[in-house]
């Protein structure tokens, strides 16, 4: 990008933001002259004695001889005036003047722009940043650091590129951080964030102040009043303007507003609690939202890179040899329970209570598809979770599409419950979500009458439209082995006439047959056949939820493979559709023990307690395959680290996982110096030694395609590495362990 340091830079407006603005090119000398222009005669004075500038004038003609940049910071209504004197006086100016604004409405400019001056390059500007301090006084060099401003492309006029270029070189300069919007979407989220808000403060502040009988109440007004009106103490005049100008979105806003306070005041009348508490846990799940974008932490990373370009630091595994792996951890909660104990709750008639929920971000998705849909939803909070029931038909239609981030449980399964509510919604995700083979779903829920719309790709987006005839139930044998096409089938089912009969050709997961069933529907499992009657209706339950084997599969293997392991993981679901890491494991010698079995909720729960092996590579028996198929990446290490060969067939469904998981490991193991051959359906890797046979893996750098597994398997090498392994762009690990790395410290690996 261009560097351009400016001869002249004429500043029109010397308040806080002009004066500042004026300061901080001064003071990073991004021009050779900086100058002021401003009515107020004291003021130029001022700025001169505060060196915010090197000359000022109060006549804007004078001002703008030989200007090669002429920045506008007044109140907006003085823009349109201040271009007709540009215009007036155009042969002044250098040849390559560039004009820009720092106002916070955008459209009026641009048309005042195209009106006077269409041929002058005038590049949109506006930095978000503010203060109820004004004037010259106030002015800061440092104002804008670190700062956001938003730049508007504009095609016309011909050759404006590089000084769009040179305006947003020149804000970095200043430590600014760039940003680009249309305009029309910067003054429709701007008249939300920024414009509403100060309306609304000014308001409640004249609506208190102007009754002089209330004034003694200001003596009392606690931090809630004094934080939300902070803002009604800025410049009146600015916020005028910015009012009349945005007055379309502003007013579009309002209503909305309104709208919401009427529903707020006629809870309160109604005392109605249930609306209340909707509208308090909603808001302050989407403050704690705003919270994370405003940290940039993962769950956001894809939406604020559709909306503002990358702004995250991406962030990395340093995975250091040696380590061990020793001592008693709780793992986290189930994450296939916890999607299903949401959507069970909130299609349930009664409250629902939920405990060891698992605070991972794809379950979170799920949850915040709910309130979406206007479920009220309490918590989480340490694993606690109520779910107000809204019975089956109770869904009401999102604002916007529902967004499950990177869960591609939410997004099969939801469909089976949405193709039986009476509105139209959309689905869509993360990047690897909308990869992600959809048709599997969708094709059987066509057979059943559901309006269900995929890409020609067979992807996300996914669209529901409420079905014109009432769902039919459905005979289906499943062409594939998979939990979340059964449970969306299963769902669709009790929305349909008739009994619907699924028939699986490998067992997969069944929590939600269970699980059904703990919520009262009847539900008949027999020989691989799972069948159930239409509108049923789902009573409220209480669930517990198990430790995820799947998470615990990580530090099973760690177990295995490190020198000394020995580890106890308490608590955790052992369902038989979901053993085959134990199973497998064991038939390659790993010493796993399970004791204290019980049920809990209907789901099979122990203590499970693992040592370091000399583990041996095995053939894995194929009809292992479905019932382990979450925990392949973590088995593959445990290979990495068996004496011979371990070959795994019938598993293609890796290849369509949250990555391409064969290829993915594949290649990993082979840059840590190990012989893996990735298969069609699965991979051949030629082990190195057990426990006793010291570091195998060299270091080196793993890409883990945005797959939370893939990062956790490979967070596991050090315990056998020689040198450093860095794991690279680890921040999906928070789908469905947030606590890896804290609990991967606690036993011992070395992991920064
Ligand atoms: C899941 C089912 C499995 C599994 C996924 C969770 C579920 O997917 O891989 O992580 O909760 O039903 P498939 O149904 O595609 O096998």
């Amino acid at each position: 990008m261009t560097n351009r340091r400016f001869k002249r830079c004429v500043v029109v407006g010397l308040g806080l933001m002009g004066g500042s603005f004026a300061a901080a090119v001064r003071a990073r000398r991004c021009a050779e002259q900086v100058v002021g222009c401003t009515l107020k005669a004291e003021d130029i004075a001022m700025a001169l004695q505060l060196e915010l500038i090197d000359q000022g004038f109060v006549e804007l003609a004078s001002a703008l001889a030989d200007a090669d940049l002429v920045v506008i910071a007044t109140p907006v209504a003085a823009i349109e005036s201040i271009f007709k004197t540009i215009a007036l006086h155009t042969a002044l100016l250098d040849s390559a003047v560039i004009i820009t604004d720092l106002a916070s409405v955008k459209e009026q400019i641009i048309d005042w722009a195209e009106q006077w001056i269409p041929r002058l390059h005038y590049v949109p500007g506006h930095p978000i940043v503010g203060s109820e301090r004004a004037g010259v006084l106030a002015a800061n060099a440092h104002l804008y650091e670190h700062q956001q401003v938003v730049l508007v492309h504009r095609s016309e006029p011909a050759g404006i590129e590089a000084s769009v270029q040179e305006v947003e070189a020149l804000w970095q300069s200043l430590g600014a951080n760039t940003l680009w919007m249309s305009a029309a979407a910067h003054d429709r989220t701007f008249a939300l964030t920024s414009h509403l808000p100060h309306l609304l403060a000014y308001s409640l502040v004249d609506s208190l102040a102007g009754d002089p009988a209330q004034h003694d109440i200001f003596r009392f007004a606690a931090s809630g009043f004094r934080d939300f009106t902070r803002i009604a103490a800025s410049d009146p005049i600015m916020w005028r303007d910015i009012f009349f100008s945005n007055k379309t979105n502003i007013l579009a806003a309002l209503d909305e507003f309104s709208a919401g306070l009427t529903t707020l005041r006629t809870a309160l009348v109604a005392q109605d609690h249930e609306t209340m508490l909707g509208i308090l846990t909603r808001s302050q799940v989407a403050r704690q939202y705003f919270q994370a974008v405003l940290e940039q932490r993962s769950f956001t990373s894809f939406k604020q890179l559709q909306e503002y370009g990358p702004m995250n630091q991406p962030c990395h595994f340093l995975v250091q040899p040696g380590g061990q792996c020793v001592g008693e951890i709780q793992i986290p909660g189930d994450k296939s329970i916890s999607h299903r104990a949401i959507m069970f709750g909130a299609i349930a008639q009664g409250t629902t209570r939920i405990t060891g929920f698992l605070e991972g971000e794809d379950a979170l998705a799920t949850l915040q598809s709910f309130r979406d849909m206007g479920v009220v939803i309490e918590g989480p909070s340490a694993g606690e979770v109520v779910v107000h029931g809204v019975g089956m038909q109770g869904l009401k239609a999102p604002k916007g599409d529902l967004y499950v981030g990177n869960s591609g449980t939410t997004i099969r399964l939801l469909p089976g419950i949405l193709v039986g509510q009476h509105f139209k919604v959309r689905l869509v995700g993360d990047a690897t979500i909308m990869r992600r083979p959809m048709a599997r779903v969708a094709k059987p829920l066509t057979q059943m009458g559901a309006q269900i719309h995929i890409s020609a790709a067979g992807t996300p987006p996914v669209e529901i439209e409420p079905s014109p005839q009432p769902l039919q139930a459905i005979n289906y044998t499943m062409p594939i082995v998979s939990a979340q096409v059964k449970s969306a089938l299963l769902l669709a089912g009790l929305y349909s006439h008739g009994t619907t009969c699924i028939t699986e050709i490998g067992p997969a997961r069944d929590h939600t047959e269970r699980m059904l069933q703990a919520f009262g529907v009847q539900i008949n499992c027999d020989k691989g056949s799972i069948r159930v009657a239409g509108q049923q209706q789902l009573q409220a339950s209480n669930i517990e939820v198990p430790a995820d084997i799947s998470s615990a599969a990580f530090f099973l293997v760690a177990g295995c493979i490190a020198p000394q392991g020995n580890l106890k993981l308490p608590n955790i679901g052992v369902n038989p559709t979901r053993t085959g890491v134990l199973d497998i494991l064991r038939l390659m010698g790993a010493d796993i023990t399970l004791s204290n079995q019980r049920m809990i909720g209907g789901e099979p729960v122990a203590d499970l307690e693992v040592r370091a092996s000399e583990l041996q590579g095995i053939a894995i028996p194929e009809a292992l395959v479905p019932l382990a198929i979450d925990e392949f990446p973590a088995l593959f290490i445990a290979a990495a680290c068996a004496q011979g060969i371990t070959k795994l067939t019938g598993a293609a469904e890796l290849r369509v996982k949250e990555s391409d998981r064969i290829a993915a490991m594949a290649s990993g193991l082979q840059t840590l110096g190990i012989d893996a051959q990735a298969q069609p359906d699965g991979i051949i890797i030629q082990g190195k030694g057990g426990y006793s046979s010291g570091a195998i893996f060299n270091g080196g750098e793993i890409e883990t395609f945005g797959d939370h597994r893939i990062a956790m398997a490979f967070a596991l090498t050090g315990l056998r590495s020689s040198a450093n392994v860095l794991v690279r762009d680890v921040a999906h690990v928070a789908t469905s362990f947030p606590k890896f790395l804290a609990l991967a410290q606690r036993v011992g690996l070395n992991i920064r």
